[in-house]
Parts: C-alpha cells; sequence; structure tokens
C-alpha cells in the first residue's frame, strides 16, 4: 500500500516543481538578458557565454575568456603574447579588479592591487572635452609600477560617519571615504580632482551596446519638464577609433562610448598595455619610463577583450513569483526607483553580434546622467557629467553580488554595505525616492530588498 502511494507522490511532486519552474519562467522579467539569459545561481553565475550565441561565437568566446583571465608580466621576456605589463599599473589581469566577472569590494590592504582606481584631472577639459590631464600623472593613478620606476602616489583613505534615521527611529550609519593621496613621486597639483571608481559586472554588456540611441535618449528629461524632480541626459564621450564624439554608454558616468574602446582603456590605463586605440605607455613624466613603440596587444587580443565583454550572458531573475518579490516589485514602482532604473528596453540590432539583436531586456537602467546629490559628488566633471552626476547602473545580475563576490558592496566607490545602504546614498535627483523608501514600514521594506535580491 505504502509503495503506491509513493509511486503516485514522487511524479505528482516533479509535475508539481516542474509547473512551478513553468509558471516562474512566464513571470515577466525573468528572462532579464532576453534569449542570451543564462540559468545559473552559483559563484559562477556571471562567467557564462550567452545562450543564443552561433557555435562559432561560442568557441570565440571561450577562447576570449582565457585572455580576460590572464595575468600580464612586466618586460619583454618571459611571454612574447603576454608581457608588456606597465611600466605603471593599477592590476595584472582584467579578472584581477573584474574576480568572476563581478565587482569589487573597496581594498582592505591598499598596498596590494585592488578593484578600486582614482580617476586624476585638474581644471579645464583638454581638446577633445575630456577631463584635462594632470602633469606627471595623466588621467589616472596607478598606484603599481615595475621595478625601474617609482609608483605614482599612495593612496589613503578616511572615513566620516553619516547617520540615517528612519522615522520609525531605526538608524544606520553610512561611511563617507575621502581619499587622499600621499608620498607621489613628483609633486601634485593643488587643484586636483579624483574620482574613485570600483570595478562593476561585466554580464550584458553587449546588450546596452545593441541599444540604439533613441532608445537611450526616450528617457531624457534634461529640464525636468514631466516636474517629478528627475532629469536624465545622456553623455557623450570622445571615440578615438571613429574620431567623433559619440553617445557614452560604459563606466560610471557612461563616458565610455564602445566596449572596444572601454577594453582598449583598461589595458592602457589599467594594466600598462599599450594598443591599437591607446598607443602611448602610460607614464607621463618617469624618467625610466622607454616607450619602444610596439603595441604590446595585438589587434586580435584588443578584439578578443571586446568580444569577451560583450557576449557574457545574464543570470535569470530568481523567485519572480514569490509574493514578497512580487510586493517589493510593485513598491519599486510606486516609490519611483523606476524613474531611473528603467526596467526594460528593446535592444536595436548590433553591429556585429546578431544574439544582442532585438532581444527584450530586464536592465534596469535608463543609461543617463542624474545628480545625485553632494554626498556622492567627486567634483570632477567627466565630458558632460558634472561632478555630481553618475550614470544610473543595471541592476540585473545584483541580487548574486553576495554568492559571486562574496560581498554587496555598492555604488560607485563601493561605499554601500548592502542595498539599503545603497538606497540611503541616494540624494539630489534620488532624494524623493529615497524619502519614500524610509517612508516604508518595515516588511515593505524588507520586501522591496527581496525584490533587490531576486534579480
Ligand atoms: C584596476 C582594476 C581594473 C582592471 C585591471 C580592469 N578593470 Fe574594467 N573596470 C574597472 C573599473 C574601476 C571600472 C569602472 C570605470 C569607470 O567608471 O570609468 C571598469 C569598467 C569596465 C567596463 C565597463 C563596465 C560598465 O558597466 O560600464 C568594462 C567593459 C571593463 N571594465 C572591461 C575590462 C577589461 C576588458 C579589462 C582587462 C583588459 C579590465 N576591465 C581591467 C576596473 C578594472
Ligand atoms: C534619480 C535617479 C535614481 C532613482 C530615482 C533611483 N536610483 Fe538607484 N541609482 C541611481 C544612480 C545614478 C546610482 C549610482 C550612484 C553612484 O554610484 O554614486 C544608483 C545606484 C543604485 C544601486 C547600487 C547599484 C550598484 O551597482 O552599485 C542600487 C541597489 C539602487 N540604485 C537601487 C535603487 C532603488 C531601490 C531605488 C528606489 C528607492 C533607486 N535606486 C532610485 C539613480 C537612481
Amino acid at each position: 500500500m505504502k509503495n503506491i502511494y509513493l509511486f503516485l507522490a514522487i511524479p505528482i511532486i516533479i509535475l508539481a516543481i516542474g509547473c512551478k519552474k513553468e509558471m516562474e519562467a512566464n513571470v515577466e522579467g525573468v528572462f532579464s538578458g532576453g534569449a542570451t539569459t543564462i540559468f545559473d545561481e552559483t559563484s559562477n553565475a556571471y562567467t557564462f557565454p550567452s545562450n543564443n550565441l552561433s557555435t562559432v561565437d561560442a568557441d570565440t568566446h571561450i577562447e576570449a575568456d582565457a585572455i580576460f583571465e590572464q595575468k600580464f608580466v612586466t618586460g619583454e621576456i618571459f611571454n612574447k603574447d603576454f608581457d608588456g605589463l606597465g611600466p605603471q599599473f593599477n592590476h595584472v589581469s582584467c579578472s584581477g579588479c573584474h574576480l568572476r566577472n563581478g565587482r569589487a569590494a573597496p581594498p582592505t590592504n591598499l598596498n596590494e592591487p585592488s578593484g578600486l582606481l582614482i580617476r586624476l584631472s585638474i581644471d579645464g577639459i583638454d581638446d577633445y572635452g575630456g577631463p584635462l590631464a594632470v602633469p606627471g600623472f595623466g588621467g589616472q593613478l596607478q598606484n603599481f609600477s615595475d621595478m625601474a620606476n617609482d609608483r605614482e602616489a599612495d593612496l589613503f583613505i578616511t572615513y566620516l560617519p553619516i547617520q540615517e534615521i528612519f522615522p520609525d527611529q531605526k538608524v544606520v550609519t553610512l561611511s563617507k571615504p575621502f581619499y587622499k593621496l600621499t608620498n607621489s613621486y613628483m609633486n601634485l597639483p593643488l587643484n586636483l580632482k579624483t574620482s574613485p571608481r570600483i570595478a562593476s559586472i561585466i554580464p550584458g554588456l553587449g546588450l546596452l551596446e545593441a541599444l540604439s540611441e533613441e532608445t537611450i535618449l526616450e528617457y531624457v528629461d534634461e529640464f525636468d519638464k514631466n516636474k517629478d524632480g528627475i532629469s536624465g541626459r545622456a553623455n557623450y564621450g570622445w571615440s578615438v577609433e571613429y574620431g567623433k564624439k559619440m553617445i557614452g554608454r560604459f563606466g560610471w558616468k557612461a563616458a565610455t562610448t564602445s566596449l572596444k574602446e572601454q577594453s582598449a582603456a583598461a589595458l592602457n590605463q589599467d594594466m600598462g598595455l599599450t594598443n591599437s586605440i591607446f598607443p602611448e605607455e602610460n607614464c607621463k613624466g618617469q624618467t625610466n619610463c622607454v616607450d619602444d613603440g610596439v603595441k604590446d596587444i595585438s589587434l586580435e587580443q584588443l578584439e578578443q577583450f571586446t568580444f569577451y565583454c560583450q557576449t557574457v550572458g545574464v543570470p535569470a531573475a530568481r523567485n519572480q513569483g514569490d509574493s514578497m518579490v512580487q510586493r517589493g516589485k510593485r513598491l519599486f514602482t510606486q516609490i519611483g526607483c523606476d524613474k531611473c532604473h528603467r526596467p526594460s528596453m528593446k535592444t536595436g540590432i548590433h553591429p556585429s553580434i546578431q544574439a544582442l539583436s532585438n532581444q527584450v531586456i530586464f536592465p534596469y537602467t535608463d543609461m543617463l546622467l542624474h545628480d545625485m546629490g553632494e554626498d556622492l559628488a567627486d567634483n570632477r566633471p567627466d565630458f558632460l557629467a558634472t561632478g555630481k552626476e553618475w550614470r544610473t547602473p543595471p541592476l540585473w545580475g545584483i541580487g548574486l553580488s553576495q554568492v559571486v563576490n562574496n560581498h554587496i558592496r555598492l555604488m560607485h566607490d563601493g561605499r554601500a554595505n548592502g542595498f539599503e545602504e545603497a538606497i540611503l546614498w541616494h540624494n539630489g535627483e534620488g532624494v524623493t525616492a529615497k524619502k519614500a523608501y524610509k517612508l516604508l514600514i518595515k516588511s515593505e521594506r524588507e520586501s522591496l530588498i527581496k525584490f533587490l535580491e531576486s534579480l
């Protein structure tokens, strides 16, 4: 008798689980990256090629994966393909900062390479409308160097506590970081501007590159005509490859126009590797820095870095059928988070990768710049972005941060510890949403965070 029940029970359970998965898959937003979406919730969730790549493209992706992980070495002795690192650098591989393609945390040991870097400039703009480089230092602090050269400077961080008090008397203490450079190899100018940036996640970037310019501009409201206190606008950066201004998409201030330029800049600035787009060594005043004129990175290698960043699949949203998650999702809209974290859009035609074209995606970004207030400001303009403006970051995959990278450090320099702190840092155009969040009752706040965790 018992056995009969068992015989009946097992298929019913299997059927029930099957139905649940089926229902979940039908809830809007599960396929965060359209057909590129990956179904994996492990620490590898950010590391799979887009699900819909052709066999040839999937093979190219797997080859390129190796170079993203590759540690480069200084000098020209060891290995012809992977040498040329430095003389100045921040890290030795892409994945050193983008660990498992994920976000970095602010370093606990500032004397070790980390995923936090500091952009530099002085007052004024360069010939292309970008930040003006610092004599002797360039546009980024490289706090590591080869043996023949000095590191540019050491980084030093102090913190100021900021208290946020909720109507129900809950208190959260935020830590506001201040960045200082010490022991510089030559004098730093008095009007030095610094912009701290933490390494962000790699999945889905190709889809953002495939958005048409019109789609991005749909949400622009530069003069806040609808009077909601939010005035998103696009950044336009300089494309070295095309020799013209183009809409900016990448980086925390959307100053970079394509994944090829972002990769080329990372190679040159973060690792000291010259390439076709940025052929000059990144040392600006070091006496032992010799430029041999040979490009450290071949054209083919640059294509590989680019292709890899374009084709990492986005992990699916999870638990979308859960009632708490659904409540959180409603609240996300009710309190106006969706005004900048635009839930959905459709990609246009990607110039080279068909799998990225015409996908309905759920990135939760408008790709636009917003004034986020004084406390988040770096006071360092970057093309059209002012010192207070930041690009709304995508939220897809964000709920897997803990699983993939063992931390939930958020915002442009990783200052927020967890989702609630991230929300509490929203000021400027984001202040209405933050105030509305603080006014929610505890269970509503928990539902909203549950929703973020499901992305
Ligand atoms: C020293 C740490 C570091 C290294 C090494 C590094 N990155 Fe990054 N990466 C960052 C930071 C910080 C940002 C954000 C930059 C900004 O805001 O301008 C970033 C941003 C990016 C982005 C844009 C992400 C977005 O959401 O807009 C891409 C693509 C990228 N990196 C690719 C690479 C590639 C390819 C390599 C290796 C060639 C690499 N990175 C090496 C720290 C690093
Ligand atoms: C005015 C536009 C705007 C509104 C409204 C807004 N955000 Fe943001 N959000 C941003 C910007 C811009 C950033 C990045 C700021 C920075 O890094 O300094 C950000 C960052 C975040 C981050 C951290 C992302 C990361 O990768 O580090 C989370 C989480 C987030 N927002 C959630 C929310 C939630 C929840 C709400 C509603 C309570 C909300 N946001 C409302 C613009 C907005």
